[in-house]
């Protein structure tokens, strides 16, 4: 697996924006669309690009452009779909599968409830965005349903991630036949005992859409 932490000064700032208790809604989620396609810059050096012969006004030249099969980026709900507009807007022909996981917050064991991932993803580029990566255990059973179904190059985008769940990923993975790398904006200090992240921005949920009671 290879993570990369993006060391740029507008993603430190639009996530000292995000982590600050004080900002409201709206400017948090303004953040994270900044914040996501700056991240998704990054996330996608890797994508596939095939040679096409052109003709610019002045002479024949060979450009690149965006191989087939289209890229696929997987929101996991609730959080994830916050980071969807900013994906989108660098890769406007993706395709959207949706992914609802939610982690018991006693044992913060992640279960699926919803899956609507194509059932063959063999070939395809996958961009999973999820905000945190706290225990691991979520983004873990995402990369595994995705590699069921065939999936090899998984890039995971994260605004921010916990050693401990970059620790569980790294295990977890080991051995794999699979190119994953996992893009985050910081590596925090750990987890609190509710297995939030430290200092981390809260419930990335809730600080987006509001609270679930
Ligand atoms: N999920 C969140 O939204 N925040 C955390 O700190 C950890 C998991």
């Amino acid at each position: 697996m290879r993570t990369v932490v993006v060391d740029h000064p507008l993603v430190a700032h639009m996530l000292t924006v995000m982590r600050r208790a004080e900002t409201p809604t709206p400017e948090f989620r303004r953040a994270t669309d900044e914040l996501v396609l700056l991240l998704a810059y990054e996330a996608t050096r890797g994508l596939r690009v095939r040679s096409v012969p052109i003709v610019t006004p002045v002479a024949p030249a060979t450009g690149v452009e965006l191989d087939a099969p289209a890229p696929i980026v997987v929101p996991i709900l609730r959080a994830g779909l916050g980071m969807l507009d900013g994906m989108l807007r660098l890769l406007p022909g993706a395709e959207v599968g949706f992914l609802g996981m939610a982690r018991d917050e006693s044992t913060l064991i992640a279960t699926t409830y919803a899956d609507r991932i194509p059932h063959d993803l063999t070939g395809r580029q996958a961009f999973i965005v999820d905000p945190m990566l706290a225990t691991g255990g979520t983004l873990v059973a995402a990369i595994d349903l995705l590699l069921q179904r065939g999936a090899r190059d998984i890039t995971a985008v994260c605004l921010l991630a916990a050693p401990e769940g970059l620790r569980h990923l790294e295990q977890a993975l080991a051995g794999r036949d699979a190119e994953v790398t996992l893009v985050t904006a910081s590596i925090d200090e750990r987890l609190n005992e509710h297995g939030y992240i430290v200092p981390g921005l809260g419930d990335a949920g809730d600080r987006l859409y509001g609270l679930i009671s």
